[in-house]
């Protein structure tokens, strides 16, 4: 039976830094001593509006980054796209207040024990939780390339340290304003086979993790990708970012995506099922 993860805890961490980049806002958080415990894929689940707020619904956002700043202690860094009341109150959240937040949640991607080539493909702020996993991956020794899309350039987060962490990067936007023009399923099967990339890892819109997915089973390729489910609760309670996904028994149930993902192997997904229970799930 699956369950929260259990270096989660409930906190109140500082606002340090939040800046605007682009399309997005890139805050950074003195969380303390369990900045430790966090690993790539990991998420945050953040009380929003304040004390009095209607809002009960707590907001997922993944980890950007976690580590121990000599200066500032245990930090963890986000980048939140302003999009509707929640994030939005987020983005404009004063230097120095306190945000009541649960981290960290969620299992994390997995790291190869021998050096591999991986591929990472992000859409949007999706890349947000790639560019830890490109160093956690670095440190292994692995070839680490990387792929990110968004509409426009804008909505492209790729800061300049990050590219540091990477063997190359591609960017593709569908409006053509930075890098090639067209989604960036168009250019990964060249790349596999160009770079011989042994392992995939994705984050964005489901529709491309569907997508990348589909590139994978066809080159029989591993791939974790963290779904981007809707959550309500972000613990495990609420059952509202269920998935359909078959188990090693063959058999598919819906899981909850908050505690038994957000990473899973994408070709165990029943894509595009409408957010209804398909037939062949156990219990339907
Ligand atoms: C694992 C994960 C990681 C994410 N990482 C990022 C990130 O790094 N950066 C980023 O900008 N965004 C990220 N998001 C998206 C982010 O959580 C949403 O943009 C945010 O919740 C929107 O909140 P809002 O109040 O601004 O939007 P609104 O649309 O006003 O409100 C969303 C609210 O509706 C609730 N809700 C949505 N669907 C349902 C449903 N079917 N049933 C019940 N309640 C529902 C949600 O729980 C939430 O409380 C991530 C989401 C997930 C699940
Ligand atoms: S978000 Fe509530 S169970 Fe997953």
């Amino acid at each position: 039976m699956s369950s929260i993860n259990k270096r989660a805890q409930q906190i109140m961490a500082e606002i340090i830094s939040n800046k605007k980049v682009g399309a997005y806002h890139h805050i950074t958080l003195s969380v303390g001593e369990i900045a430790q415990l966090i690993r790539p894929g990991n998420f945050v689940a953040i009380a929003v509006g304040g004390a009095d707020s209607r809002m009960v619904l707590r907001r997922a956002f993944a980890i950007y980054k976690a580590s121990m700043d000599p200066l500032d202690g245990g930090i963890v860094e986000l980048v939140v796209a302003p999009h509707g009341s929640g994030s939005t109150w987020l983005c404009n959240a004063p230097l120095h207040s306190k945000i009541d937040m649960i981290l960290p949640l969620g299992k994390a991607f997995g790291i190869p024990v021998e050096p591999v080539n991986a591929l990472l493909v992000g859409g949007g702020y999706g890349s947000a939780p790639l560019f830890g996993l490109a160093e956690a991956l670095k440190a292994k020794q692995c070839n680490v390339d990387m792929v990110l899309g968004a509409s426009t350039a804008s909505k492209i987060y790729a800061p300049q340290e990050g590219k540091r962490s990477t063997n190359s990067m591609i960017f593709t936007t569908d409006d053509g304003s930075l890098g090639i023009e067209g989604m960036v399923s168009s250019v990964i099967p060249e790349l596999i086979e160009k770079n011989k990339i042994e392992i995939i890892y994705s984050c964005g819109p489901m529709a491309m993790l569907e997508a990348v997915t589909k590139i994978s089973v066809e080159f029989g390729l591993q791939h974790q990708c963290a779904v981007e489910e809707s959550m309500a609760c972000g613990i495990g309670v609420c059952m509202t970012c269920v998935l359909p996904v078959r188990g090693e028994d063959g058999v598919a149930r819906m899981l909850r995506t908050c505690i038994d993902g957000p990473v899973m192997e994408g070709s165990d997904i029943l894509w595009n099922t409408g957010r209804t229970v398909p037939s062949e799930v156990w219990g339907a």
